[in-house]
């Protein structure tokens, strides 16, 4: 089902979404980050410092005139994600406010709760599940077969890009031709901390359009998310428009970014050590652990801001109200009194809880889906590519990016 009115394009068509927030996360400087924050975690866990400037990413300009406090020890970061009644997620309101609107991100209790509470409904294992034979596989599959007999793949350009982005898409059952606009909206909308004026174009367009389908699809009787949406009630009450706007914004956004980060981690973890990628091509039982090694070792989101509601002291240092608190879990999940060898990808390590996908209040709602899609795609490679592995002509791939990471490219081979 779909409308009649058509998704708006970028005014100027020419405007390259993917390109400006790929600059936007990543360093100037080929450092890794984590060798960095290492040795800065062994002075002390908590500094007075912008982690964007630190680490040579671009300043997130709607946050210029807060006073920056990056904190990286384990404990401190627990205690920074499950204190939400001073560590407020408000602070989103600068930047994720503008463009995904009032969405969950942006809210504290009890505003997040009510909401969370009901969104969460259409994410739990059970419901997810279910969408692994029939959404999940043939997107999957479909684009593996547009591959599969060439014997050579850019597995980012050629998949994990497109996945997650389409899985998500069909699940909204939106437009099968206006899917390109669509995931450059999409993307269009993070560009808010370096761009303001495409993230808001994008956030307006999205908002136009699904402000229609909203109305259209309240009544249809219909099974996809939208019309699930549309119709559920928090206390007896339809949800307020600007909420679900926001959530939709959001949700085409989140469920397509990060796990083509994600993803394209995991190949990089898997296809660098192929003693593992082995191991887990005769053992698919092994698949769960491979993907939690990777949202370990390489976790796209890296760091998760919050804002002090009050004066606090943290490992000592005095922070005033109304500063930015960058809790890097990328760096929590690296630590080494936490994990042995922290920065190699290693499959049979001993199971703990990492913060690939944060933690507290504000967990991710996808988490379930995005391991049923990395599932099913990790699979569907080991069933349709034989033999897959790196491809000797280009250099190992490697992950990127400061605050988000994602390889730019993982060049395989395989067995046509
Ligand atoms: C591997 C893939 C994914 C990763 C690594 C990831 C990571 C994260 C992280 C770190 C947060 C918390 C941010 C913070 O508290 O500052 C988050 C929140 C969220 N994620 Fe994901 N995500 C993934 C997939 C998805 C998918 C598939 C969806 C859509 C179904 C989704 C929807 C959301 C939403 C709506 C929130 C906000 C939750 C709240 O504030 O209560 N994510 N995600």
């Amino acid at each position: 089902m779909s409308l009649s009115t058509r998704i708006a394009d970028f005014d100027d068509p020419r405007f390259d979404p993917f390109e400006t927030f790929e600059s936007a996360t990543q360093s100037d400087s080929d450092e890794d980050p984590y060798v960095r924050l290492a040795g800065m975690r062994e002075q002390k866990s908590v500094f007075a410092v912008d982690y964007r400037e630190l680490l040579g990413s671009p300043p997130d300009e709607t946050m210029r005139d807060l006073a920056k406090y990056m904190v990286l020890g384990s404990p401190e970061i627990q205690q920074v994600l499950e204190t939400p009644q001073v560590f407020s997620n408000t602070i989103f309101e600068r930047n994720v406010g503008l463009c995904f609107g009032r969405s969950l991100t942006v809210m504290d209790a009890p505003e997040h709760t009510r909401y969370r509470q009901l969104f969460q409904k259409a994410f739990m294992p059970n419901v997810v599940s279910k969408w692994g034979e029939t959404l999940v596989d043939p997107v999957v599959i479909g684009l593996i077969e547009g591959i599969k007999h060439k014997g050579r793949a850019d597995l980012v350009k050629d998949f994990t890009k497109y996945y997650p982005f389409q899985i998500i898409y069909k699940q909204l059952d939106l437009p099968q031709a206006d899917i390109g606009t669509f995931h450059k909206l999409a993307v269009g909308l993070t560009c808010i901390v370096v761009d303001v004026a495409h993230g808001v174009e994008a956030s307006q367009k999205l908002g136009a359009y699904y402000s229609l389908l909203l109305e259209e699809r309240r009544n249809s009787g219909g099974a996809d998310l939208v019309s699930t949406l549309a119709q559920a009630e928090a206390d007896g009450e339809r949800l307020p428009d600007v909420v679900l706007v926001s959530f939709l914004r959001q949700l085409i956004n989140a469920a397509g970014d990060t796990t083509y980060r994600a993803t394209s981690s995991l190949l990089v973890g898997l296809l660098t050590n192929p003693d593992q990628l082995e191991a887990v091509r005769r053992d698919r039982t092994l698949i769960p652990a491979a993907i939690e090694e990777a949202l370990r070792w390489e976790p796209p989101v890296t760091v998760c801001p919050r804002l002090t509601l009050q004066p606090v002291v943290l490992d000592g240092v005095e922070i005033p109200a109304g500063s930015e608190i960058d809790a890097m879990t990328g760096a929590y999940n690296r630590d080494p009194a936490r994990y042995e060898n922290p920065d190699h990808y290693k499959l049979h390590r001993k199971q703990q809880r990492h913060m690939g996908f944060a933690y507290g209040q504000h967990v991710c709602i996808g988490q379930h889906l995005a391991r049923v899609e990395m599932t099913r795609a990790l699979n569907a490679l080991f069933d349709h590519l034989p033999n897959l592995r790196l491809d000797p002509d280009y250099p190992p791939p490697k992950v990127a990016g400061v605050n988000m990471r994602v390889p730019a490219a993982v060049y395989v081979r395989f067995d046509a």
